[in-house]
């Protein structure tokens, strides 16, 4: 068995796989909410990722040992949130909540980096630009408002990466995770010696690199114990949830896509090169399988602005119950529009001062087309990256869908629509555990590649035609309209 585990915002998500990619067990467990003392702030503390890890762990082990799969685990996969900036003393305790990758505070920092770097060089050296969301800003951020703080880091660590480190006792990270912290070298695939001296920022503190599939660690005495998983089980570096999303997908070749609505959104497409858009609104990362790079455009808002609606709104209806009220109004909501700028937005705007709104209510518009717009409105932001693809002419031959927006038939459809091309679903799409599993079994020689370790184990189910695409290729120019009048308001 190969166990994934999958470090999320909300929770906590480990898996076990066997070699055909079945997955035997699985088990959650949630994280506290969300810190935000500020607007736009976001906290977490690590240890509740590790606590919320540990009892994953031992929910899936459990799940597994009552179905009768008492092999033991073979190797382990890691992936989850990016960004997150976590920061450990000379003993590896936590020094202060990690700023998460949702934490918008930092633009600052950000408007700093870019002027004493460049834009142009910025990208040069990270092929991206400072966006708030990256780990670099989070640090800078600290360096200037709690120095009592930052005088004492030693390590700094993105979240599933402080979670391996509680199993094993080893500092590592992926080049898929360190991509996102606006240190690395992306092109290279090493730290950027450039980048922390112009900042500061002291190469000790950065943890070895290593590709997804790289063994790195073995979980310790104490690791086993808290797990429950034998000391000395090899751990892959695994990948963020983005890269590992995609392995998971089998998104590893050119032309192959993914569409993923989880709490953000977010199109990813595999490059055999790294592809820099030379105005930054595309992120440009190592993709977790070595030799391999991939972009992706990213809604903040996505699956979030759904939550958001029913939290605020229709906090006794389930999704499906509102997800069946929107079947009931016809494609293009009669001309409500939905822009999800609820944490600003990244793709293609860059701008997290942003606000989300609906636009184009009537006396007759009913919760039903509020329902609709916003569902509409998170597939147009995401249309924004393919509108990106083609300008940058990266190719687009297949797109599968993932996260909570694969799984219901609406919103599936929409996607067809509003992207104007045919989706495909996968037999089973699990998520970031999966991939992290694959990059894990890969690690320990079960196949001999991730492109062999997708092969395996990925299969289609279903292939969704568009059937509207004219009519949302009409509301799209309107969706185009709004984010003027919505930029850094307030
Ligand atoms: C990717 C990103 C999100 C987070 C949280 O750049 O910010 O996908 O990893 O899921």
């Amino acid at each position: 068995m190969f166990l994934g585990i999958d470090v999320g915002t909300g929770g906590t998500r480990a898996i076990l796989i066997d070699r055909n990619g079945k997955v035997l067990a699985s088990h959650s467990a949630e994280h506290a909410a969300i810190r935000s003392e500020h607007i736009g702030w976001a906290e977490q503390d690590p240890e509740d990722w590790w606590r919320a890890a540990q009892e994953a762990i031992a929910g899936a082990l459990r799940a597994a040992a009552e179905a009768g799969h008492t092999a033991p685990v073979e190797a382990v996969g890691l992936t989850g949130q990016m960004h997150g900036c976590v920061m450990l003393d000379a003993a590896g305790e936590v020094l202060r909540p990690a700023l998460i990758w949702c934490d918008q505070r930092t633009q600052p920092q950000c408007d700093w980096l870019t002027e004493k770097i460049g834009y142009e060089r910025l990208i040069e050296l990270t092929a991206n630009p400072a966006l708030p969301n990256f780990t670099l800003t989070k640090l800078l951020w600290v360096r200037e408002h709690q120095p009592q703080i930052f005088a004492k880091i030693a390590h700094v660590l993105c979240p599933k990466d402080f979670v391996r480190l509680r199993m094993t006792g080893t500092y590592a990270m992926d080049m898929q995770e360190a991509s996102g912290t606006l240190l690395l070298d992306v092109v290279h695939r090493r730290w950027s010696r450039e980048m922390a001296e112009l900042t500061g920022i002291p190469m000790s503190w950065l943890p070895p690199l290593f590709e997804g599939p790289e063994i790195c660690a073995r979980i310790s005495d104490a690791g086993a114990t808290a797990t429950g998983i034998k000391a000395g089980t090899p751990v892959a570096a695994g990948a963020g949830d983005q890269g590992a999303g995609a392995v998971g997908m089998g998104i590893l070749a050119p032309g192959s896509v993914s569409a993923t609505i989880g709490t953000s959104g977010v199109v990813f497409a595999a490059t055999a090169k790294p592809t820099l858009d030379p105005k930054g609104r595309l992120h440009t990362f190592c993709h977790a399988a070595p030799g391999v790079w991939h972009v992706m455009g990213v809604t903040n808002g996505a699956g979030l602005s759904f939550r958001y609606l029913r939290d605020t709104f229709f906090p006794a209806r389930s999704y499906d119950e509102l997800t069946s009220l929107a079947e009931q109004v016809a494609p293009g909501s009669d001309g409500l529009l939905w822009a999800p700028y609820l944490f600003g937005e990244r793709t293609p705007h860059l701008d997290p001062n942003a606000r989300a709104a609906f636009v184009g209510i009537t006396a007759s518009t009913t919760a039903a087309h509020f329902v609709r717009a916003v569902l509409e409105g998170v597939a147009f932001s995401l249309k924004d990256t393919f509108t990106l693809f083609k300008e940058l002419g990266i190719p687009v031959e297949k797109i599968r869908l993932g996260g909570g927006g694969a799984r219901g038939p609406l919103w599936r459809q929409i996607q067809a629509d509003v992207y104007g091309h045919a989706v495909e679903l996968l037999e089973a799409e699990e998520g970031g555990a999966f991939g992290a599993a694959l990059l894990a079994g890969t690690g320990v020689g079960a196949w001999p590649s991730v492109e062999a370790a997708c092969q395996a184990t990925i299969r289609p189910a279903q292939v969704i035609e568009p059937k509207h695409a004219e009519a949302m290729a009409l509301a799209y120019v309107h969706y185009r309209k709004m984010y003027p009048a919505l930029r850094t308001i307030g």
